[in-house]
């Protein structure tokens, strides 16, 4: 059984699944909490999944408390019923906290795809840190994406038998969507020799002050230079949008936009001079693309690509955004650098790896 109910960990999942439909052996059952509704919707679309069930749980500025309780109690039902031989979860959401916490009170063991990522820090990013170490000691089968996450395993004692370097599913799945012969319409508003600078927030510690900040500090740039173009698809979050729109409606070369489908982001990420994010997987997709990309947060559980060259931690304060835009606007080695930079983060082929690690487990 797989679960997941967020946009990024369907995307991330979604070569997943595809895999274990492909072992003869193995029988997925889908589940999505719905913790994300439209956002979820258009990634299930674009990768052509159906799931088995779901828990369609998500509430307008739902709590965590909120998405806590809903899984916890539309998932025992599940699992009564289907009693899987092994759960699959992804990441850190609070989804697949719950998701966890559930199957380990149903004796059934769990598989943690992208196990291992560490800030050390509980309060950044929230609650997503406390989420993937909680789960990581529940978990049985440990997908580590990288070696330095698999150390960070280590370092908490989990057991080296247990714990499988994958590669990163995200590579994997840029393999489904990205197209040389790709349009949008937001592409014919631009100029070709704009440079586009793609833009996503939408972190709970990066809401109120923190955001105004970035925002100021883009649309501050932005405002001076007529040869670029911003383009920000606004997380469907009431406490991002206000923020957003606040700040940015009537900025002419700042376009905000719909949440993009995972097909539509991933090329448009891959015609974008660079990306500001304060995403997760954002930041693992980009140096696949060349892209380099500015952190908006004070640290980060990929240090992997910090280490690569290809990302750079500025934090939320407004000189700083404002000065890693010019110095990455104005200095064409700094650029070329981390658009060079090597992906640290797989090969591509993350999930064929976990579909046979699964099959050994169930069949042995
Ligand atoms: C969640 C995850 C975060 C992940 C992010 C990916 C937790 C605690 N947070 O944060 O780790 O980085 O997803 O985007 O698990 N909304 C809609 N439609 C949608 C999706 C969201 O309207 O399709 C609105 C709803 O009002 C919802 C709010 O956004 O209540 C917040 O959604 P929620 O899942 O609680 O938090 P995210 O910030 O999306
Ligand atoms: N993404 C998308 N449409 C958008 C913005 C992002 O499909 O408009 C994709 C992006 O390519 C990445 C994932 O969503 O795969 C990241 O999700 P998000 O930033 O919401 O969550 P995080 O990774 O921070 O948990």
């Amino acid at each position: 059984m797989l679960v997941f109910g967020t946009r990024p960990e369907a995307i991330k999942m979604a070569p997943v699944v595809k895999q274990l439909e492909k072992e003869p052996d193995l029988t997925p059952i889908v589940v999505v909490t719905g913790q994300h509704r439209e956002m979820l919707q258009q990634v299930l679309d674009a990768f052509q999944l159906q799931p088995d069930y779901d828990l369609k749980i998500m509430h307008q500025n739902q709590t965590l408390t909120m998405i806590t309780n809903k899984v916890l109690a539309g998932l025992d039902e599940i699992l009564n019923q289907e009693k899987p031989a092994l759960l699959l979860v992804h990441g850190d959401t609070t989804t697949t906290m719950a998701a966890s916490l559930s199957a380990f009170y149903h004796h059934v063991p769990i598989g943690h795809v992208e196990a291992g990522l560490r800030t050390w820090n509980l309060a950044a990013p929230f609650p997503e840190e406390a989420n993937r170490q909680l789960t990581d000691d529940l978990t049985t089968l440990y997908f580590a994406p990288t070696p330095p996450s698999r150390e960070n395993l280590l370092k908490e004692n989990h057991p080296a038998k247990q714990i499988f370097v994958t590669g990163n599913t995200a590579i994997d799945a840029l393999h489904y969507t990205v197209n040389q012969d790709y349009h949008h319409e937001i592409l014919s508003k631009i100029p070709d020799d704009h440079h586009i600078i793609l833009l996503t927030m939408h972190r709970r510690e990066n809401q109120g002050a923190p955001m105004e900040e970035v925002f100021k500090a883009v649309r501050d740039v932005a405002s001076q230079r007529s040869q670029i173009d911003v383009v920000y698809p606004v997380h469907l979050s009431p406490r991002v949008q206000e923020v957003a729109h606040r700040i940015f409606d009537g900025a002419a070369n700042v376009h905000l936009i719909n949440p993009l489908d995972v097909l539509d982001f991933h090329n448009l990420a891959a015609r974008s001079y660079f990306i500001m994010t304060d995403s997760g997987g954002v930041q693992e997709e980009a140096p696949s693309l060349n892209k380099p990309v500015l952190v908006l947060r004070d640290a980060t559980e990929r240090p992997e690509g910090v280490t690569a060259g290809t990302l750079k931690v500025v934090g939320t304060d407004y000189q700083r955004v404002k000065a890693a835009m010019e110095e990455l606007l104005n200095d064409p080695q700094e650029y070329k650098q981390m658009a060079e930079a090597k992906n640290p983060y797989g090969d591509g082929h993350a999930a064929e790896r976990i579909g046979q690690i699964c099959h050994d487990y169930l069949t042995k």
